[in-house]
């Protein structure tokens, strides 16, 4: 797969049009549906946030997706590659690609962790005891896992041991199975938990919390925080959808698989929103409870549930799975670079990739245990790598990939591309994504990335 000994053509390929949106989808859905549109959308307010995360991803995620997916299909290389083979002569674009490599690392380094906290959960569920509507109850639970370094190491080698495993067995085989089927079956147990949540009773205040905006609360953090989000949510920003692009078909619509992917993906956070927040209110948890709000409120909507445990365990199994296509996703950004740079195996790129990961993640393991007063700017390991990929990294990336596209690239390869050479008669939507991608992408992050960072006022 991939190797650079092979010409481009002989890539390895999506084998079908749905096996393409599973991967896809399989990249952009995962713990950031589950785990963290529901905490930053409860510490930053609520339905308004939610409202300018939805505008992010209209206007700035959406774009980008399709730029990379385009770029990586165009280029039918790794990120940096692409960057390299479509920029012009000694133009150094190929540093997006390259921070794209340090974003995968940093995000699967706390990403870990949380998938981490997955896999405990389950054997947790299994054994019965975190099963109850008591918020002290479920909160030492929670604590006594994340405050436990052996715990909290051995269950991410875990994780990590597991993804390192799939990601060896290759691109068709391991990313598009898994995926495809396993997708409706977590649909569906969100809408069982969606449904037990807003008929508990004191739910409707979380409703009101999810779908009802109150101004008042955003700021312009959260305006930052909900643009890193839209970044996050879709993978993009850092050489993901470059590289998934470098597996498309010829024939495949970019833009139209971009939307299904988005909309689906948004589906999915409602979903997990719509499961959480009431049950926040009806039991008396703080929405802005930060990352721990999954483990706390998830455990008593389950306990309020007929064969509670046992859907509880299927839960985090599903949760679980999620999270691995999303991490192959992440994963695969330096393997199929240093496989395609380094003329290494998949296997052994895999395994240096892998265990670079386990050494900058027990950082992020340890930040709630051993490491806890370790702070850099205020934040500690966890916190800072999960801010600053969403909020720097990813939206830097995304800002160079529009201008790249459609400034340097331009409106003619552009067309070309997502017409598929005007098998499709698309001309419209590639004029707005043009001219979004020319103008309003690359003028939002800026101004969302300075003001947020409080860079101007
Ligand atoms: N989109 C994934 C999620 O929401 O869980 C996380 C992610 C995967 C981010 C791959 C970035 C990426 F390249």
């Amino acid at each position: 797969v991939g190797s650079s000994e092979k010409p481009p053509v002989n890539r390895a390929k999506f084998a079908t049009n749905l096996g393409v949106l599973a991967a896809t989808l399989g990249s952009a859905v995962g713990l950031g549906n589950i785990w963290k549109f529901p905490y930053l959308t409860g510490s930053n307010g609520g339905a308004a946030f939610l409202l300018v995360y939805i505008i992010c991803m209209l206007l700035i995620g959406i774009p980008v997706m399709v730029s990379e997916l385009t770029l990586g299909r165009a280029a039918r290389s790794n990120a940096i590659a692409t960057m390299q083979k479509l920029s012009p002569a000694r133009q150094p674009w190929w540093l997006i690609g390259a921070a794209g490599v340090l974003a995968a690392f940093l995000i699967m380094a706390f990403y870990s962790e949380v998938a981490a906290w997955v896999f405990a959960y389950i054997f947790k569920a299994i054994q019965g005891g975190i099963l109850s509507t008591d918020p002290e109850v479920t909160k030492s639970a929670f604590n006594g896992l994340v405050g436990n370094p052996t715990q909290s190491l051995i269950w991410q080698w875990i994780d990590l041991a597991v993804v390192g495993f799939i990601i060896l067995l290759g691109v068709n085989k391991g990313i598009e199975s898994a995926t495809k089927k396993l997708m409706p079956i977590l649909l569906g147990l969100l809408i069982l938990v969606g449904i037990r949540s807003i008929t508990l009773p004191g739910a409707g205040q979380g409703l009101t919390f999810l779908f009802q905006p109150d101004f008042t609360k955003l700021t312009a953090a959260s305006f930052l925080i909900a643009m890193g989000l839209a970044f996050f949510k879709l993978s993009v920003g850092m050489g993901t959808m470059i590289t998934y692009g470098s597996y498309f078909r010829d024939d495949q619509d970019i833009p139209g698989t971009a939307f299904r992917v988005a909309f689906s993906d948004l589906a999915v956070s409602l979903l997990a929103g719509i499961a959480i927040f009431p049950a926040v209110f009806a039991f008396g948890y703080q929405p802005n409870a930060g990352p721990s709000l999954l483990f706390l409120t998830i455990p008593s909507v389950f306990a309020s549930m007929p064969l509670g445990n046992i859907f509880m365990v299927i839960f985090f199994i599903l949760t679980a799975i999620a999270s691995i296509g999303a991490q192959i996703s992440l994963v695969e950004v330096p393997v199929a670079f240093l496989e395609e740079k380094f003329h290494l195996s998949r296997q052994k790129a895999s395994i240096i990739t892998v265990l670079s990961i386990v050494l900058v993640g027990s950082l992020a393991a340890l930040s709630n245990s051993t490491l806890a007063d370790v702070k850099l700017f205020g934040m500690t390991f966890f916190d800072l790598f999960d801010y600053t990929t969403s909020n720097i990294l990813l939206p830097l990336g995304g800002l160079f990939i529009a201008i790249f596209i459609s400034w340097i690239w331009g409106y003619k390869k552009l067309s070309a591309a997502l017409s598929n050479n005007g098998q499709l008669s698309n001309q419209g939507i590639i004029k707005v994504f043009y001219g979004t991608l020319l103008v309003v992408t690359p003028v939002l992050v800026t101004i969302v990335l300075l003001n947020g960072l409080k860079i101007i006022q």
